[in-house]
């Protein structure tokens, strides 16, 4: 499922994609057919690095192991420092999408263009704290630009509305092309503002795995966001 091809069979939303920190990784296959069931069509995956960010979480098992479990297109988050060295490795573990941080890259653009030449979907990730201007470089190239709207590193923190005016400014671009991905303290309470500024893909954590029913949480926060 090389490139767009990934970013085409998911559309433009608004969809939404479980951030998969905290579900059960005794019962991954189980996670899996779950959100599957609940009507979920593509999984969020967030590698950390002890080092880019404080928190440590895992790497190309991980997205090995469900690449075997599910067709599902893998969104893969990197919050890692010099993310180019891994690139190969995700790209062999089953990525379909890759997201670098910007404060994390020395050179976005060749970044991203290796991202794409290994036939995954580039994508381009800001934290609140780190003004728009500072991903223009990668605009060009990226096909997916992800709006931290918490700071990177820990699922259950609050939402920082600064991204919603991001969302809002890249959405009015004329040269806009890309995937419009928020991530970050989304709940039954953000959700609506997230997509509403323009938001094509949302990602949940805790708004999901702390809910006894999948198939109810996700549903009513589907609902939100198409208002
Ligand atoms: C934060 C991660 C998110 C996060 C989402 O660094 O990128 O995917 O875990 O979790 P919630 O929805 O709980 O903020
Ligand atoms: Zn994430």
């Amino acid at each position: 499922m090389p490139g767009r091809d990934v970013i085409e069979q998911l559309g433009t939303g608004p969809v939404i994609l479980p951030s998969l920190l905290l579900c059960d990784f005794a019962n991954l296959q189980r996670e899996v057919e779950q959100l599957q069931e609940a009507g979920i069509r593509g999984l969020h995956l967030d590698v950390m690095d002890g080092q880019f960010v404080p928190n440590l979480t895992y790497g190309m098992p991980i997205v090995d192991a469900l690449r075997k479990a599910t067709q599902m297109p893998l969104d893969v988050h990197l919050m890692i420092e010099q993310p180019e060295r891994y690139l190969q490795a995700f790209a062999n573990a089953g990525a379909d999408l890759l997201t670098v941080h910007i404060e994390a890259c020395e050179d976005i653009g060749s970044t991203l263009s290796e991202i794409r030449s290994l036939g995954m979907a580039a994508g381009v990730a800001l934290n609140p704290s780190t003004d728009i201007s500072r991903i223009e470089p990668a605009l060009d190239v990226a096909d997916l630009v992800l709006v931290m709207s918490v700071p990177a590193g820990f699922g259950g923190q609050p939402f920082e509305p600064v991204a919603l005016e991001k969302t809002r400014q890249l959405r009015s671009r004329a040269d806009g092309n890309w995937v419009l991905e928020m991530d970050g303290g989304i709940n039954i309470d953000t959700i609506a503002s997230c997509s509403a500024a323009g938001a094509d893909w949302l990602v949940i954590g805790s708004a999901i795995f702390g809910q006894s029913s999948y198939s109810d949480a996700i549903g009513k926060l589907l609902t939100l966001a198409n208002h």
